[in-house]
């Protein structure tokens, strides 16, 4: 189950690979710009997931005070549910545990079942909503929240 991938922390250089890999996954992905700014934010990390084929996936996050928010996670369509969605979660709910944060928050498409289901097995649960929050197509945001040291699993997983 994604066991040829290996997680490591992401820097400037791998901006590209992360701009492609949100182009690959999402319709309105976010620019290599929008990362670059993102990856300067305080209490910012990412993750890239690769095999020996290059990248397969990314998780952006952060940590503002004690709390955590996952920003985007993508893996390519061709390696989807071969468990590297999860791998890449939960390396980065325990480096938010691992920066001070008690709970972590994201935002997700109501109609995004793939991702609902995973950030459901992960210990995420419903804490509100952002009415007309997404474009093309315009779409309501899921807010999902998870209290982090029940359910963040121990050390990172970096191999
Ligand atoms: C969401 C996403 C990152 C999941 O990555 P993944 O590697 O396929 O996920 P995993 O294989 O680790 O799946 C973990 C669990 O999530 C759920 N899940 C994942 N994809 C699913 C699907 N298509 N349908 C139903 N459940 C799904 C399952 O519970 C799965 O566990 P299981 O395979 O043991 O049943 C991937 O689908 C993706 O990149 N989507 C486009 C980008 C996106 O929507 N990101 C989230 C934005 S909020």
């Amino acid at each position: 189950m994604g066991e040829n991938c290996r997680l490591r922390p992401a820097s400037r250089a791998d901006l590209p690979v992360l701009a492609a890999l949100e182009r690959h996954a999402f319709v309105d992905p976010w620019t290599l710009a929008q990362l670059g700014a993102a990856l300067d934010w305080p209490g910012a990390v990412a993750l890239v997931a690769e095999d020996d084929g290059g990248a397969v996936g990314y998780v952006l996050g952060r940590v503002i005070v004690d709390e955590g928010e996952i920003l985007s996670i993508a893996v390519v369509p061709e390696r989807r549910r071969l468990g590297i969605g999860r791998r890449l979660l939960d390396a980065m709910m325990t480096m938010l545990v691992a920066r001070g944060a008690h709970a972590a928050w994201l935002e997700v498409r109501m109609s995004n079942d793939a991702a609902r289901a995973m950030y459901e097995s992960a210990g995420f649960a419903a804490a509100g909503l952002r009415p007309d929050y997404y474009r093309r197509p315009d779409e309501d945001a899921l807010v999902l929240r998870c209290e982090l040291e029940a359910t963040a699993s121990p050390g990172p997983e970096l191999r």
